[in-house]
């Protein structure tokens, strides 16, 4: 059980019971209306995505598919498979891909024969993405959502929101704050018009706006290029209002809800439909259209835990590497950690997270690090920036203006200021200055870094238009590292690190910073990277670099691994100096020769000398399964609308309070990434293992039972639940990869942990417990866990009244299936 999930949860679970949905009532859905129209298969079918390993005329990619698909050896029946003829816009350019319809009864043989042929990079399934974020009795499904604003209660939040911001008031002091806040413009507090009153109004600035489309005739625009279909639909309106909101916060021109740009021309793409359905050979096909046509900015509505989606995550990459600034939201799965959507958590993308008027952090704001590092590595800081993400003014449907929040109308704001910067460069040598990380760079720098929110929460902190501006009207291609000043005594801003100082003999303690190289969307290293300490005792301070080889597309990482030296186990004091690397990008086309520059990173550390044992924790952070690679589901069963554990499992994530709190009790916690036979286990008080899924060699075992029988080690395990009908009742069909998931494990992997255990005589059982237990008169919630069957005589056990939940889940129920069980799967030789 997690004490911090505990808390975190107790904000979001309203009081009642859903029945949990989690068995799927009917067969999987074939497929849905992806790609274009006609006839479809008669016999149940899917639509599958084939991309190719270049572009082509779409006939050219037809020809080649049924040819070589006529030349297989084993024939395949001439109604197993179907073209899909995609008529949209970007059917005028070449592409790199092709949607077929197969049946469900031939898919194996059919994808296996395309597979088989040389210009078939690979084959996915036609997901499609839905705005399902507010059905709050849906488990969340793998893939992509559209970020959701919330509509509900236009001067308001969503619902997530009411229910759990720290810093709702509903008292009459708030509620006028709040009026006369409405009353100023986005667009004034940013400062917009000092920009046009220079004569910047985001002319001849290309702006793709992927959403619900937008009226042709809108009297807020004065500029809208050109309204593309992607849809099965027949409108390119919007019926929703998401589409023209986000247009008017970044180009409206009406007096009452102004937008930053309102001279930036758009074009919108309508890539939903009114049931805000979208998939993804349509969002594929209207990238490359993006592409063909040279939009300069793209701000993308959808985003989702799933980074492992690669023709999404790869078309990202490919629409960056061709210049496209992006703009995305980072989620509105706050105030969780470990909670960022993609694409906004990519290096090549601009990650906005959202703040009220106060320069709080919106509840609702997505927290960082990034997850796809864990468990081994270590995430990087996300957002890159926030911006005022309640009760923004945008425009109506038809006409009029009206007031949404959500970290998606952050992302509009930006994307609004983004355009404004771009017509700041001179149409003429734009492409050759601005690119993803000169924009990066630009807002990053130029961002006021808010006092109370640490590096996860707002990134470099709240968007500054003038100095951005000041930044970019005098750029020359450069590379830098963001963070550039790593200061671990500066707290709460770097957060975790300044609540833990270092001393010798301790884990390395890693920060992955990421690189942007303005110069060149290809880069490298050139000289490996050098610490250059202030002073002598900052050779007390090792630092162990790794970093990408190659930059790519605009950025890469630069990760620190920093351990005090033998020799420093004494030493207690500051450590500063600069690390400094040179990054060079061969030369472009145009370009006679290759650009250099090098960058400075800051770093000040406190040292102390190397606590006693019994004060330091080591947490097993390797035997940790990462969500998505395997689907397992989260630990408390009450979190019905968000099944999935991504939130990383990690100190600085999701047990972040934990974290805080052994700190707080004067422990120090490092972490272990390696199995439990590569530590020294005299050098620790106690091994924590919490919630975690793999399994453990023989060598573990039996290391563990000497490290704790000879060498005196303490173990904490926290074991949850692993209950085999529960599990099996959480299998989910999933659109994304076409197939049914059953979790790879429950909460936790109990039969596991049983064998680690073993040799101490101690077994867990298969119960799914939960409730309210009292100790020392402290009252606590026991969010879920199992009982224990198994205890060596003489050990001492608690036991308390839980309630059986596995019942409860078998039967959707709420039977009260009181046990006399054990409080915690706690204990300690
Ligand atoms: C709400 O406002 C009242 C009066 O301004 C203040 O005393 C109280 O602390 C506020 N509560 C919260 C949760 O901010
Ligand atoms: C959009 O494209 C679909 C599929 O080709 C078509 O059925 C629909 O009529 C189009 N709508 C408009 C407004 O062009
Ligand atoms: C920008 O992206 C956010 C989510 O990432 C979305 O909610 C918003 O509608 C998008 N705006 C535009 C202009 O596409
Ligand atoms: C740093 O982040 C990058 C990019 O996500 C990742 O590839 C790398 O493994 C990370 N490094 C460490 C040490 O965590
Ligand atoms: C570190 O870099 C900063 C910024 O470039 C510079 O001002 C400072 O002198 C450098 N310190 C050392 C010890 O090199």
């Amino acid at each position: 059980m997690a004490p911090e999930r505990r808390l975190a949860y107790a904000a979001f679970i309203p009081f009642l019971f859903l029945a949990l949905p989690m068995l799927p009532s009917d067969s999987p859905s074939s497929g849905g209306g992806g790609g274009g129209g006609g006839e479809t298969l008669d016999p149940p079918s899917s639509k599958y995505v084939v991309r190719f390993v270049e572009y082509r005329p779409v006939e050219e990619h037809r020809e080649y598919l049924e040819d070589g698909l006529r030349g297989v050896a084993q024939p395949l029946p001439t109604a197993s498979w179907r073209w899909v003829e995609r008529r949209n816009p970007a059917a005028a350019f070449p592409t790199d891909f092709a949607v077929l319809e197969i049946c469900n009864a031939y898919c194996a043989a059919v994808v296996d024969a395309v597979r088989a042929l040389g210009r078939v990079r690979d084959v996915h399934a036609d997901a499609s993405y839905s705005r399902g974020v507010l059905s709050t009795d849906q488990p969340r499904r793998r893939g992509k959502l559209f970020t959701a604003m919330s509509f509900e209660g236009e001067e308001g939040g969503g619902d997530k929101e009411v229910r759990c911001s720290p810093d709702s008031n509903s008292s009459s002091a708030g509620w006028r704050r709040k009026l006369l806040m409405q009353r100023s413009q986005v667009t004034s507090l940013f400062g917009a018009e000092r920009l046009w009153g220079r004569g910047f109004t985001g002319r001849k600035v290309k702006m793709a706006i992927f959403d619900t489309g937008i009226r042709a005739d809108h009297p807020h625009f004065r500029n809208i290029k050109e309204r593309t279909n992607w849809t099965n639909e027949d409108t390119l309106n919007d019926n929703l209002g998401h589409g023209t909101f986000v247009a008017g916060v970044i180009a409206g021109q009406d007096a009452e809800c102004p937008g930053f740009a309102p001279d930036t021309e758009i074009y919108a793409f309508r890539v939903f439909t009114d049931a805000q359905i979208s998939y993804t050979s349509w969002f594929l096909d209207a990238f490359n259209y993006a592409i063909a046509t040279g939009m300069d900015v793209l701000n993308l509505s959808i985003g989702g835990p799933e980074y492992l989606d690669l023709p999404f995550v790869e078309k990202v990459w490919e629409l960056t590497a061709n210049n496209i600034i992006m703009v995305s939201a980072i989620g509105n799965d706050g105030p969780l950690y470990g909670t960022l959507n993609n694409p906004a958590d990519q290096s090549d993308v601009i990650g906005v997270g959202g703040i009220d008027y106060n320069n709080h952090i919106a509840s609702f704001s997505s927290r960082g690090m990034t997850t796809w590092e864990l468990p081994h590595g270590y995430g990087r800081v996300k957002p890159d920036v926030v911006a005022y993400s309640r009760d923004i003014m945008g425009s109506k449907i038809s006409t009029g203006c009206k007031t949404l929040s959500g970290t998606s109308v952050a992302s509009p704001v930006v994307a609004g200021v983004v355009c404004l910067l771009v017509s700041v460069i001179p149409e003429d040598h734009r492409k050759s200055i601005l690119n993803p990380a000169t924009m990066k760079q630009a807002l990053v720098e130029g961002a006021s870094r808010l006092s109370g929110p640490n590096m996860y929460e707002q990134g470099a902190g709240k968007i500054d238009l003038w100095q951005s501006y000041e930044i970019l009207k005098n750029y020359q291609p450069r590379a830098s590292i963001f963070p550039n000043m790593l200061d671990f005594t500066d707290c709460p801003y770097f957060w975790p690190f300044c609540r833990q100082p270092l001393y010798a003999g301790a884990m390395p303690v890693v920060f992955n910073a990421t690189i942007l190289n303005g110069m060149g969307v290809i880069g490298y290293v050139k000289d490996p990277p050098v610490w250059q300490p202030s002073e002598d005792v900052g050779n007390l301070l090792s630092v162990h670099f790794t970093y990408s080889d190659v930059i790519w597309p605009w950025t890469g990482y630069l990760a620190l691994h920093l351990q005090v030296k033998d020799e420093g186990s004494q030493f207690s004091g500051i450590i500063s100096g600069n690390v400094t690397l040179s990054i060079y990008s061969p030369a472009a086309p145009g370009e006679s020769s290759p650009q250099s520059s090098s960058c400075v990173l800051y770093l000040k550390v406190k040292v102390v000398p190397t606590p006693i044992r019994s004060r330091r924790i080591l947490w097993d952070q390797f035997h940790n399964i990462k969500y998505p690679s395997g689907f397992v589901p989260r630990d408390s069963l009450n979190v019905h609308n968000d099944i999935l554990d991504w939130h990383g499992d990690h100190l600085h994530t999701n047990f972040h309070i934990l974290f805080n709190m052994l700190r707080d009790a004067g422990y120090y916690i490092e972490t272990l990434g390696s199995p439990l036979t590569c530590f020294d286990a005299s050098n620790y008080g106690t091994l924590l293992m919490v919630d975690l899924e793999d399994e453990y060699f023989n060598e573990e075992i039996h290391k563990l039972k000497d490290d704790v029988v000879h060498k005196g080690l303490g173990v904490a395990v926290f074991a949850e639940w692993y209950h085999v009908d529960t599990m099996v009742k959480m299998t989910f069909f999933d659109e994304n990869t076409r197939s049914w998931w059953t979790p790879i494990t429950g909460g936790a992997n109990v039969p596991a942990l049983n064998e680690l255990l073993a040799p101490f005589g101690i077994a867990f059982g298969d119960k799914v417990l939960s409730g309210d237990f009292s100790i020392n008169g402290e009252q606590t919630h026991y969010a879920s866990g199992t009982d224990i069957v198994q205890f060596p005589a003489g050990g001492f056990l608690h036991s308390f009244q839980l309630q059986d939940n596995s019942k409860i889940a078998q039967d959707n129920s709420r039977i009260a299936d009181t046990q006399n069980t054990p409080e915690k799967s706690k204990y300690a030789i």
